[in-house]
């Protein structure tokens, strides 16, 4: 496995790579690595021959007042795990190279950027969508791995990738979980005990929901109703948003039909987790 820092030699490896006829698979993540994101590199090693997972804490998609400074960093350990997996290059450029001071363009993808996450986080998908179009221009994909654990990221992407006539195709891969249901997520870090037990509670509103769907329950009003109604159990969790939507679309739906999300962003404590399940109904 190879590290590469400078931008410049990324971008003439990953070019010389494409035109010896090397196939490409891109994993983008934000480091402090955990089982999730292994688990879109062990896909990307066996469906490519050469694999880049990037590392880069992107600030253009915190908002002011998020956690930018103090999210986890250990390219050392990240290394090492990357190692583990086959994959060939780990790409971690510096804030300085990938923005230099007189930065000015960014990529606004639109109205599915404006809902849910990005209603409550402005900003974030200008952020995501302008960092991913400049790695992808650097490492020059076949192929790019994005957890369904984001899902309105997902869909920003593959709006992107289509609107740019990129030629790259978005896999999507299901979210890991620990036992009790909750994502893995580098966020998780931040709780207490306390706050870890009761994030549970959110893939537990999750999935009441879906049992209730596929029980029959098709009335959206009441399945939001149980899911806000198991979240408040818990003294810790404060509802940014849960919502019940067209999975393409990603506007809300009175009544269940077709193929559904169901979103849920909650603060545990001072952190704020999200997670999805998707559901479809003939
Ligand atoms: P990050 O949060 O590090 O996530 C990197 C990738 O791992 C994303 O595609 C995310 O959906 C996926 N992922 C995270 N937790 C997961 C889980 N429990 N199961 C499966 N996949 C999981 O998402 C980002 O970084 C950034 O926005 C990025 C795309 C890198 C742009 O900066």
């Amino acid at each position: 496995m190879r590290l590469i820092r400078s931008v410049q030699q990324m971008a003439a490896f990953s070019l010389s790579l494409r035109r010896h006829g090397k196939s490409i698979g891109v994993v983008p993540t934000l480091g402090a690595l955990h089982e999730g994101h292994l688990s879109l590199i062990r896909r990307a090693v066996e469906e490519n021959e050469i694999v880049i997972v990037t590392i880069f804490v992107n600030p253009l998609q915190f908002g002011p007042g998020e956690d930018f400074a103090r999210y986890p960093r250990n390219l050392r350990r990240d290394l090492g795990l990357i190692a583990a997996t086959k994959a060939t290059i780990a790409f971690a450029p510096t804030a300085r190279s990938f923005y230099p001071d007189d930065f000015q363009t960014t990529l606004d993808v639109g109205k599915l950027t404006e809902l849910w996450e990005g209603r409550f986080r402005p900003g974030h998908f200008k952020g995501v969508a302008t960092v991913v179009a400049i790695l992808f221009h650097l490492t020059c994909p076949t192929r790019a791995y994005f957890g369904q654990k984001d899902y309105q990221q997902v869909l920003v992407i593959k709006q992107m990738v289509k609107d740019l006539l990129l030629p790259i195709s978005i896999r999507m891969l299901p979210t890991v979980r620990e036992r009790d249901g909750l994502a893995l997520s580098s966020r998780n870090q931040y709780l207490s005990p306390t706050e870890r037990h009761q994030a549970a509670a959110l893939f537990q509103a999750l999935s009441v929901a879906r049992r209730q769907i596929r029980s029959g329950q098709r009335n959206v009003a009441r399945l939001l109703a149980t899911m806000r109604a198991q979240i408040r159990t818990q003294s810790k969790a404060r509802v940014d948003y849960v919502a019940i939507v067209d999975a393409q679309t990603l506007r809300a739906i009175p009544r269940i039909r077709g193929r559904v999300a169901l979103l849920a962003a909650v603060w545990i404590g001072r952190t704020r987790l999200i997670d999805n399940l998707l559901v479809e109904v003939s």
